[in-house]
């Protein structure tokens, strides 16, 4: 297949882009840590913890603000593995869940789905996988946590099928669980790897031993092997091969078992993502197709964060590298602004290992410091007019409308609420009827944040309340007398957002269904592609 073939350049050949998804606890933190320390960046896994550690209480914005140092630092985490540099972009999960999540995975080539062995797949894991199901993006699955009694591995692989529908092809195979987990069968090369103490011995590492009747690992598990093998067939007669095309194509998954926290079955994932994984490939753009090997500098926009220091106005738009080579000193054209940008604005993610940013190649990640003039989806070039495609908006999921204290302040709301639209902290709705300002979510956190930073930055103080609606989806139609109609007719749940574009908000599922229905020429998307704009 053309598509997937290896570029020339041997460092975009040797980079390797990914993300990790998970549902909070599922031990997305413990398993970063594990692959840094493997990758040598030691010093950064304690950093991983330290943000993780903030179990904050809603109000406590100003701790969290006090960590973004931390959080800036951590978002996007490179180090080396078998010869390949791996950038490991940071979704932010548990309370900090918000758009940003979603938006990180558009900058990936492939992600490590974690699976709690004792759960199965739950519900942020289905979210986010859905947003890789739709880019096609390649997954490698871990389920983790086989030292504790958790469900079979053939009911957790059926699930992932069904609930997630993908293609599951196993290249390791758990022996027992818990207290009785002798450790895995490497299905593709004939071998097991013990689990450390499971062949009796007092010795902590792990042993590699060759095929699955190792005499110590039969004479104390018996029933355990005795099962893998049947298992094993039964996935050989289920034809679960792994497949490298279809693996590109994200529709078959390789699955590995392990224990992340005792260290255990993680270098046969990180090996799968060295080795199986693809480098960075070509990118669409409205203009044409960009091949990582084009030795023209090219990104893209695909996160803003604001400053640690609310007094400064700088925020930091995360560029990733689709072609080309940055180099420092050099000269970025922002193609939206139709300026260029001096090179000294951008920032490296990499000051664990290294001082300051020399270069960055295709797969890497660079910070652009700005005072808000750069949007997400922004793309940035050495003078080619580029405006890369597949940077959406998704659908907010949560909805409140603010509502101002103190009514003099009203133009600093408008304008602050403006700028943290632009800049993806929150989306904000403007309804045709009425003057209530509505903002869109889809993690709560983001309203506290927004208020927060309302008073802070803007000295408005404004307080959200939660509002009945149940989704919002923008619509087009290529019949504009009826779009006309429609807007009119239900103008009640109509609303445009930061950048214009028209929005249906429905009070509840039927109400979508119904409407979708009623409105065969409307048609309703639940992400906005940033280039709809430049290209309307
Ligand atoms: P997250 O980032 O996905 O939210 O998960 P995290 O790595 O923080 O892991 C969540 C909890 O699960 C942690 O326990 C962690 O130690 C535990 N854990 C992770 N991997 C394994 C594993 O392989 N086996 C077992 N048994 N537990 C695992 P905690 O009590 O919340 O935190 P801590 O006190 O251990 O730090």
């Amino acid at each position: 297949m053309e598509r997937f073939t290896a570029p020339v350049t041997p460092e975009v050949a040797r980079r390797r882009t990914f993300a990790i998804i998970s549902h909070p606890d599922a031990g997305k933190t413990t398993l970063t840590e594990k692959f840094l320390l493997y990758g040598g960046a030691i010093q950064a896994a304690g950093t991983v913890k330290a943000r993780k550690s903030g179990k904050y209480a809603t109000s406590d914005w100003m701790a969290i603000e006090k960590e973004r140092g931390i959080s800036v630092a951590s978002s996007v985490m490179q180090f080396e593995y078998g010869n390949c540099v791996i950038n490991l972009l940071d979704t932010p999960g548990h309370r900090d869940f918000s758009e940003d999540t979603y938006r990180v995975l558009t900058a990936v080539d492939a992600a490590l789905m974690v699976i709690d062995s004792t759960k199965g797949v739950e519900t942020q894991t289905i979210k986010l996988l859905e947003v890789c199901r739709q880019r096609n993006t390649p997954i490698i699955t871990f389920i983790n946590k086989l030292d504790r009694e958790g469900r079979h591995p053939l009911e957790l692989i059926d699930e992932i099928e069904d609930v997630l529908n993908i293609h599951c092809a196993p290249l390791t195979w758990p022996i027992g669980m818990g207290k009785r987990f002798a450790g895995i069968y490497d299905l593709q090369r004939n071998r097991t790897i013990l689990y450390p103490g499971s062949d009796g011995s007092q010795d902590r590492s792990v042993h590699i031993v060759s095929g699955l009747d190792h005499p110590p690992l039969v004479d104390r598990f018996p029933v355990e092997v005795a099962d893998v093998k049947e298992e094993v067939s039964l996935l050989h007669s289920d034809a679960r091969e792994f497949d490298r095309d279809h693996f590109l194509e994200g529709e078959l998954t390789p699955v590995f078992f392990g224990s992340a926290m005792n260290n255990f079955g993680v270098d046969q994932a990180l090996d799968a993502l060295v080795n199986e994984a693809p480098p960075p490939r070509p990118r669409a753009a409205l203009e044409r197709e960009v091949a990582p090997d084009e030795p023209k500098f090219s990104g893209f926009v695909f996160k803003i964060q604001a400053n640690m220091d609310p007094q400064h106005r700088d925020r930091i738009a995360f560029l990733r590298v689709c072609s080309g080579r940055f180099e420092r000193g050099m000269k970025l054209f922002h193609v939206r602004g139709g300026k260029d940008i001096r090179a000294s604005q951008v920032v490296s993610f990499l000051s664990q290992r290294r001082e300051t940013l020399q270069d960055a190649w295709p797969g890497d990640i660079i910070g652009l410091l700005n005072h808000g003039n750069i949007d997400i989806g922004d793309t940035f070039t050495v003078g080619e007019t580029l405006n890369f495609v597949g940077i959406p908006y998704f659908a907010p999921e949560l909805f409140q409308a603010v509502t101002l204290r103190d009514p003099l302040k009203s133009k600093q709301l408008q304008k602050g609420l403006q700028q943290l639209g632009e800049e993806g902290a929150i989306q904000v709705f403007r309804p045709l009827v009425g003057n209530e300002v509505i903002l869109g979510a889809v993690g709560l956190l983001q309203f506290d944040v927004v208020a927060h930073r309302l008073k802070a930055e803007y000295g408005v103080d404004a307080t959200t309340r939660s509002i009945n609606f149940y989704a919002a989806r923008w619509v087009t139609s290529e019949n504009a007398n009826k779009l006309a109609e429609f807007q009119k007719q239900l103008a009640a749940n109509l609303a445009l957002d930061a950048s214009g574009s028209l929005a249906y908000l429905a009070t509840s599922r039927p109400n979508l269904e119904l409407t979708m229905e009623r409105w065969p020429d409307i048609e309703f998307h639940n992400i906005r592609e940033h280039a709809q704009r430049l290209s309307a």
